[in-house]
């Protein structure tokens, strides 16, 4: 058993994250850490497909983040089958490519709007002006909540998501996203009393192979679908905005090509994934690989390890390639617990870059400026990625 000196929340992991996970991957693909009480550290893409792969050796009753924190029940991530197939079947309807394909102008109306209220001069932050409104206004309408009422769920959640376990800020942050859930239970019982035209009222009136879905199960579907929408698709934003900084060439292509990006959003998503892993709990004795593991330890599957595996990417697996193909990264996870809104995000991610590209495609990074993560436990992704850019005019001038 190889023991490392690992803590994924740690401030030093920050920086040398993808280095870490080349050398697991080469010595040690499952090995064993102290922090957090210990766990299993997955690098490899066969063992972290293994585990995401297989629900009842691997439970997600506990939670997904490690060590796990105190925002409450989150349906379907934290079930196992066979109740997991049913929570899915509830949701699954409000994220299908036809019910997305219905918001994109509203995503396309925000994205201009936002644009727009600082296109005149010259300068913005591309995560506190753009990317963080836009994926929580569409996460609170696909609920049926009021868009303008966004920044009550989405700053809190940022702030558990940006800073460590253990910290005072993640506490508070935890306490606020607890106090939002009460916004959500209010939100419900108003529906309870009044349907609307909504998926919160849908839920409550839906049921499964003749399971009627309770009050609590809507409030808890409710509450994942925020936690899923809203900061992940804000941390892929901020690190694309820096990658197109980075790398001229591939800017220029999609300026010249949007053709280009569905497969350039498949590559960033790999070459970063904004939630670098997720964990499991063992249920009974099993092997991974070789290394045989115990019923009631951790498993920590590192998705953004597994995204740079050189058996499976090949030898340009640390590059980015914008034509990639195939590209089967695991940022979206794999199995029974896959990404019920990739399609949001897909679509979110497409028309936010185009809009960026169409109205300030010349637009330059403050590097001294930019302000990263303390913590990459949860989210990876930028806190704030100011730029400049040449002054255009609003749409509805
Ligand atoms: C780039 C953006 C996103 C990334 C990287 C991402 C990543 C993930 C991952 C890795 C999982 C698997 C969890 C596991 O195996 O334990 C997951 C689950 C989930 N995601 Fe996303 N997600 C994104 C956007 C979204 C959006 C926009 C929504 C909803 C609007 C969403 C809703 C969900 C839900 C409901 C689940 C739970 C599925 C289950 O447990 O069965 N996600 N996401």
């Amino acid at each position: 058993m190889t023991i490392v000196d690992f803590d994924h929340n740690s401030r030093e992991h920050v920086d040398k994250a993808y280095e870490t996970y080349r050398r697991h991957r080469s010595e040690c693909p499952v090995a064993w850490t102290e922090s957090h009480g210990g766990y299993w550290v997955l690098a490899g893409y066969d063992e972290v497909f293994q585990v995401a792969r297989d629900d009842h050796t691997f439970s997600s009753t506990k939670g997904a983040v490690v060590p796990s924190t105190d925002v409450g029940q989150l349906l379907p991530i934290m079930a196992d089958p066979p109740e997991l197939e049913r929570y899915r079947t509830l949701i699954n309807p409000f994220l299908t490519p036809k019910a997305v394909k219905e918001q994109e102008a509203f995503i396309r109306e925000i994205t201009d709007e936002a644009i727009d209220s600082w296109i005149e001069t010259g300068s913005a932050d591309l995560v506190m002006d753009l990317a963080n409104p836009i994926p929580a206004k569409l996460t609170m309408r696909l609920l049926g909540l009021d868009p303008a009422e966004w920044r009550m769920f989405a700053e809190p959640l940022h702030d558990v998501m940006y800073t460590r376990p253990g910290t005072p800020e993640n506490e508070d942050g935890q306490r606020r996203v607890l106090s939002f859930s009460q916004k959500i239970i209010e939100e419900v019982d108003t529906r309870i009393a009044t349907p609307k035209d909504d998926m919160i009222s849908r839920l409550l009136a839906s049921e499964y192979n003749g399971v009627k879905t309770s009050r609590q199960e809507v409030i808890d579907l409710a509450r994942m679908v925020i936690f899923g929408g809203m900061d992940t698709v804000v941390a892929a934003l901020g690190n694309i905005f820096l990658q197109l900084d980075r790398h001229p060439d591939i800017r220029r292509r999609l300026i010249e090509d949007r053709g280009l990006l569905p497969t350039a959003i498949e590559e960033f998503l790999r070459f970063e994934a904004p939630i670098q892993g997720f964990g499991r709990y063992v249920t009974r004795d099993t092997c991974i690989g070789t290394q045989s593991i115990k019923a009631g330890e951790t498993v920590f599957m590192l998705w953004a390890s597994a995204n740079r595996d050189e058996k499976v990417f090949g030898n340009n697996a640390d590059e980015l390639d914008i034509e990639r193909m195939p590209n089967r990264h695991l940022t979206f996870g794999v199995g029974g617990h896959r990404c019920q809104g990739s399609t949001v995000a897909r679509t979110e991610l497409r028309i936010v870059l185009d809009r960026v590209l169409e109205r300030i495609p010349d637009y330059k990074v403050v590097w001294d400026k930019v302000v990263g993560p303390d913590t990459i436990g949860s989210s990876y992704g930028q806190r704030s990625v100011p730029v400049t850019f040449t002054p255009g005019n609003k749409l509805n001038a």
